[in-house]
């Protein structure tokens, strides 16, 4: 009996989540489907609903939406609770729908497992305040980070998302002018910047040669914000594919209680 998996968005037809979920399935031995979904951009609940009566037994969300799914589910996990958003829906036995979200344990993941960064004690700058950004605060915090600069062009925000999460360790929220001249450990653009090729405009102070440099977006070529870093001298360089390869995994973790062998497809990927 093959089990049936989608992804939710619009648009949808670039989406890789289904080449990750076949490679996933194929080497664990999991007889599962998975389909890319358009919703209409008023008509996630509809799409669901439809998908349910289908026989879908879990499914990804994203742009647009994951508030929608976020308010659609009748449980949350704590840290879909925290990122305000949900990236994963668990069909459970009961026929309750509950709402995950993967994305900050999936970069934590590639950040601590494939790249090799311990991230306890360090200094993490974090570019952006949007959506993105919000899904990572709780699980880098959690891995024990000395500070957590929330940086956005819009000042407010940034001090807002940081205020938010002050609870779960040391974070504060800054304007991108204020950023002084002194290195950060690891540098992590969450900014929707990289989709129109622009790079935030902020101090080449924050970069040394040793700092990370981590853009949530990836593409074929290197992103915007990776050439400038490199350009400031900065040689450890990633992409976010290992993050939504790592996002993915949690998700199949979580619908099927196995985990894949995420180098594997990451490499495939590539
Ligand atoms: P997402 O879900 O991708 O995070 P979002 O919630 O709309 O999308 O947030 C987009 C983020 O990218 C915001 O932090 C935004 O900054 P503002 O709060 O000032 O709008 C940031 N952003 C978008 N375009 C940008 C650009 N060209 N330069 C710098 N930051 C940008």
């Amino acid at each position: 009996m093959t089990d049936l998996y989608a992804v939710f968005g619009n648009p949808i037809a670039h989406s890789k989540s289904p080449d990750i979920h076949h490679a996933f399935a194929a080497q664990t031995g999991q007889a599962i489907s998975y389909e890319k979904r358009l919703a209409e951009l008023d008509g996630f609940a509809t799409a669901i609903q439809q998908f349910l009566e289908d026989g879908g037994q879990g499914a990804n969300v994203t742009v647009p939406f994951k508030h929608d799914a976020y308010e659609l589910v009748d449980e949350l996990s704590d840290l879909a609770e925290r990122a305000g958003a949900v990236n994963t829906i668990e069909l459970l036995d009961d026929g309750k729908l509950k709402g995950h979200n993967t994305d900050g344990l999936g970069l934590l993941r590639d950040l601590t497992v494939n790249i090799g960064v311990e991230l306890k004690d360090k200094r993490v700058l974090l570019l952006g305040a949007g959506g993105a950004a919000k899904g990572v605060m709780q699980p880098l915090l959690a891995a024990g980070t000395a500070k957590l600069i929330v940086s956005n062009r819009t000042k407010e925000k940034g001090v807002q998302l940081a205020r938010e999460f002050g609870d779960c360790g040391f974070t504060c929220g800054t304007g991108f002018d204020e950023l002084k001249d002194k290195p950060f450990d690891v540098i992590i653009n969450a900014t929707a910047a990289s989709l129109a090729g622009d790079v935030p405009p902020i101090n080449p102070g924050v970069i040394a040669a040793d700092t990370v440099c981590y853009d949530m977006m990836y593409s074929q070529e290197p992103t915007a914000f990776l050439k400038w870093c490199a350009e400031q001298g900065a040689t450890r360089l990633h992409d976010g594919l290992g993050m939504l390869v790592e996002q993915a995994a949690e998700a199949f973790v979580i619908w099927r209680g196995v985990r894949p062998d995420t180098a594997a497809v990451m490499a495939k990927m590539r």
